[in-house]
C-alpha cells in the first residue's frame, strides 16, 4: 500500500538537485507568501489538457511541446514571448497539416526557471563556484555574490510567470491565434528564411479553405475554434519547495492539483521511484511528464507508471524520450514493448534535444541533423511496433539565435558565437523550428499514406 501523499510528503524523502539555501528561514517565509497567492492555472483547465493528450494517447492527435531550456528574468518582455508564440502557432499549424489530427500545443514556458545541472560546481580557470541552477535559484554571472542562491527569486520568477502567462492568454483568445491571421505570422525573421516559400504556400492554402467555409458560413466570428486556440504551459517541477507552495484543492473535484502550470514534468535525473519528485507528482492530479534517457530499465520505466498513474488513466502520462540519435534504436523498443505488454496508456513523445548535446569551440550545440535523425527513428521505430508516435518536445525560441548548427541555413561551428544567448541549452532558433515541424509534418503524411494502403491493400 502506498503511503498517504500530502502536499508536503515529498519532504520525507531522499532528494536529488536541491540548491543550498543558506538562510532557511527566509526560505520559508516565501514559501508562505507564495502559499497564499493566486493560482497561476486552473484544475479545469489542467483536465482539459488531460482530456486532450487522452485522445493523444488513444492515437488521434499530436502533442506539440516546446520552449526556452531555461527562461530567464532578463529577456522577459512582450516581443520574447510574442516571437516564441509566433514560431509555436506557425509549427502547430503546419503540423496540422501533415498530421489531419489535432496538435495539442504546450509551451515550455510561463513557469520553466529551474535546472538541473550535471555538477553542483563550475570551474573558470582557478575559481569554483556553485552552479547555476536556473533564475528562480541563483544568477548566471560567474561571481561568488550571483551564485548564492536566494529565496526572493521564486517570487520574481512567480510573477515573471504571472506577466507571460497572462500575455500568452491574450495571444491565444484575443485573436492573434486566428486562422485568417496565418499569412501575418509570417513577420519576423522567417520570411526572408529558406522555410519561406513553403509556409507560404501552405497558408495560401489555409487562406483558400478559410474562403471557401465562409462561403458556406463557417467564419471566425461564429465558429470560436477558427478564432481562438488552446494553449498550454509547462515546466520541469524541479524546485518542489515552489511547487508544494503553489499545491491547491481543486475545489469542484476536492483533488489536488499543481497550478504553476498545465503539466509539470519530473526530469532524467530526478525519476527515482523512492525519491522526493516521484513522490510530489504521484499525488497532483494534472497531466505529468516523464523523462526516459537510456539508463531507464523497462521495470523501472513500469514500477514508475504504477506510481504516478495507477488507475492507468490516459492523458496523465506523457513519456518524454530523449536517449539521443545513436542510442534510441537501443533503448526505445524495449521500453514500448514493456508498456504494450502491460497495456499501459502513455503518449510517446521525442526529446530530440537532451540526448544530442555536444561541445563544439566551448559551446554546448546541438547538430541539426541529430535532431531530426532521433526523430525520424522514434516515428520508424513506433511504426514497426504499432504504436502511436505522440509528440515532440523541443526547446526552441522565436528568435534569430544561433545555438544550434545545422538546418538549411547550414550554421556552423564558426556561427555560434553570433547570437548565443540561452542561459542553459542550445536551442533551436525559429528558422531550424519550422524546418523541423516541415520535415516532420512530410514523415506524418508519409505514415498517413501506408496506413491507407495497408486498409485499401
Ligand atoms: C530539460 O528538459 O531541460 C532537461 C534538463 O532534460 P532532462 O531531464 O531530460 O535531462
Ligand atoms: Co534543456
Amino acid at each position: 500500500m502506498a503511503q498517504t501523499w500530502t502536499p508536503n510528503s515529498w519532504r520525507q524523502k531522499p532528494i536529488q538537485q536541491v540548491p543550498d539555501y543558506p538562510d532557511l528561514a527566509a526560505l520559508e517565509s516565501v514559501e508562505a507568501r507564495l502559499s497564499k497567492y493566486p493560482p497561476l492555472v486552473f484544475a479545469g483547465e489542467a483536465r482539459r489538457l488531460k482530456h486532450a493528450l487522452a485522445n493523444v494517447a488513444e492515437g488521434r492527435g499530436f502533442l506539440l511541446q516546446g520552449g526556452d531550456c531555461a527562461e530567464s528574468f532578463a529577456e522577459h518582455g512582450a516581443d520574447t514571448i510574442r516571437d516564441f508564440f509566433r514560431a509555436f502557432l506557425q509549427m502547430a499549424v503546419v503540423l496540422t497539416f501533415g498530421a489531419q489530427q489535432p496538435v495539442v500545443k504546450v509551451g515550455r514556458i510561463a513557469g520553466q526557471f529551474a535546472k538541473p545541472r550535471s555538477s553542483g560546481i563550475e570551474k573558470q580557470g582557478d575559481v569554483t563556484l556553485p552552479s547555476y541552477r536556473g533564475d528562480i535559484i541563483n544568477g548566471i554571472e560567474f561571481t561568488e555574490e550571483a551564485r548564492v542562491p536566494n529565496p526572493e527569486r521564486q517570487i520574481m520568477a512567480y510573477r515573471q510567470s504571472a506577466a507571460t502567462l497572462n500575455l500568452l492568454r491574450a495571444f491565444a483568445m484575443g485573436g492573434y491565434a486566428n486562422l485568417e491571421n496565418v499569412h501575418q505570422w509570417m513577420l519576423g525573421f522567417v520570411k526572408d528564411s529558406p522555410q519561406a516559400e513553403r509556409y507560404r504556400k501552405l497558408a495560401d492554402r489555409i487562406s483558400e479553405t478559410m474562403d471557401f467555409m465562409k462561403a458556406i458560413g463557417i467564419t471566425a466570428e461564429n465558429h470560436p475554434s477558427l478564432r481562438e486556440t488552446d494553449f498550454f504551459t509547462s515546466h520541469e517541477a524541479l524546485l518542489l519547495g515552489y511547487e508544494q507552495a503553489l499545491t491547491r484543492v481543486d475545489s469542484t473535484s476536492g483533488d489536488w492539483y499543481a497550478t504553476s502550470g498545465h503539466m509539470i514534468w519530473i526530469g532524467d535525473r530526478t525519476r527515482q521511484p523512492d525519491h522526493a519528485h516521484v513522490e510530489y507528482c504521484r499525488g497532483i492530479k494534472n497531466p505529468i511528464g516523464l523523462k526516459c534517457g537510456p539508463s531507464l530499465t523497462a521495470d523501472g520505466l513500469l514500477e514508475l507508471i504504477d506510481l504516478l498513474n495507477p488507475a492507468n488513466e490516459a492523458g496523465r502520462l506523457t513519456l518524454i524520450c530523449r536517449f539521443g540519435h545513436d542510442k534510441v534504436a537501443e533503448h526505445l523498443p524495449r521500453l514500448i514493448r514493456a508498456v504494450e505488454r502491460e497495456g499501459k496508456k502513455v503518449v510517446w513523445s521525442c526529446d530530440p534535444m537532451h540526448g544530442n548535446t555536444i561541445t563544439l569551440n566551448n559551446y554546448k550545440t546541438r547538430p541539426f541533423e541529430r535532431i531530426l535523425s532521433e526523430v525520424e527513428s522514434f516515428f520508424q521505430i513506433h511504426r514497426a511496433e504499432g504504436t502511436h508516435p505522440g509528440g515532440i518536445h523541443i526547446e526552441m525560441t522565436g528568435n534569430d539565435v544561433t545555438e544550434c548548427t545545422g538546418g538549411a541555413r547550414a550554421l556552423s561551428g564558426d556561427d555560434l558565437a553570433d547570437r548565443y544567448h540561452t542561459h542553459c541549452d542550445p536551442r533551436l532558433n525559429a528558422d531550424q523550428a519550422l524546418e523541423l515541424a516541415f520535415l516532420l509534418a512530410e514523415r506524418m503524411k508519409g505514415g498517413r499514406d501506408e496506413k491507407k494502403m495497408v486498409v485499401n491493400g
